[in-house]
């Protein structure tokens, strides 16, 4: 069976008191969790305080992005082996707003794939389809296309160490989550794809929802046979809420 787990993807958000503060709440409900893997993704300045904060706890943390270059001259940009140095578990790969803000092809989301496994750590592939290609019923050939790329470029043994994320981008940040149904059904398309290559591998990965989970639905998304847990937005700024997102894990 596969461990539920629950992440929180905190974006550009957080300062050094609201995320101490933040922390301290999480650490204090994590006795209540049982079932769930619990992890946090602060912006790149705060995981040195998150490392510390959290190390010896059973919350894990990682990155919501990364540079696909080795180290060098590249200004601004972030190497897979300084995530490795803080001790990151997860790096977030190809979240729907790094494709579409910052023009992140299938290919390059591919190849931060692979630096993050090659400096030891998992990524959180994010998957998903814009409202249009929605409703113009592209969703399993963009999300194929999407998984596609990385098992093209890595093999599916890859996707044995990797966590997907389905999250349909008209459910982010909207208030307006997939059903536990419109979800279901695109996580059992997935794990139907990688079946094709791989039946163990299709097996094994964890394949979380993410688009306006609350504590109010997250119980009936995580219900879902394919759903293994959730990637959370706003609702992870909020200990309380967040504490109750996880509680809910099967
Ligand atoms: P929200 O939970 O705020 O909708 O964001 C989801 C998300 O993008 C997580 O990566």
């Amino acid at each position: 069976m596969r461990q539920s787990l629950v992440v929180g993807n905190w974006k550009m958000n957080g300062s050094t008191a609201s995320i101490q503060a933040l922390l301290e709440g999480l650490k204090q409900g994590m006795g209540k969790i049982q079932r769930a893997a619990v992890g946090v993704c602060p912006p790149f300045v705060y995981l040195q305080q998150v490392s510390t904060l959290l190390a010896g706890s059973q919350i894990s943390w990682g990155a919501q992005n990364v540079s696909h270059e080795a180290p060098g001259a590249f200004t601004g940009e972030v190497a897979a082996n300084m995530l490795g140095d803080f001790k990151c578990k997860y790096v977030i790969v190809g979240h729907s707003e790094r494709r579409s803000l910052y023009g992140e092809s299938d290919e390059l989301v591919a190849k931060k794939c692979a630096v993050v496994q090659a400096a030891g750590m998992i990524p959180i592939l994010c998957v998903g389809e814009l409202l249009q290609e929605r409703e113009a019923g592209q969703t399993e050939t963009v999300v194929k296309r999407q998984l596609d790329a990385v098992i093209r470029m890595n093999g599916v043994d890859s996707l044995a160490n990797a966590v997907i994320a389905y999250e349909p981008v008209w459910a982010i940040g909207t208030g307006k989550s997939a059903t536990s149904q419109q979800a279901q059904d695109v996580h059992a398309f997935i794990r139907q794809q990688i079946a094709q290559h791989s039946a163990n591998v299709a097996q094994k990965v964890q394949i979380l929802y993410g688009g306006s989970v609350k504590g109010s639905n997250a119980e009936e998304l995580f219900a879902m046979s394919d759903i293994d847990g959730g990637l959370i937005g706003g609702a992870a700024l909020k200990a309380d809420e967040f504490l109750t997102i996880c509680q809910a894990a099967k």
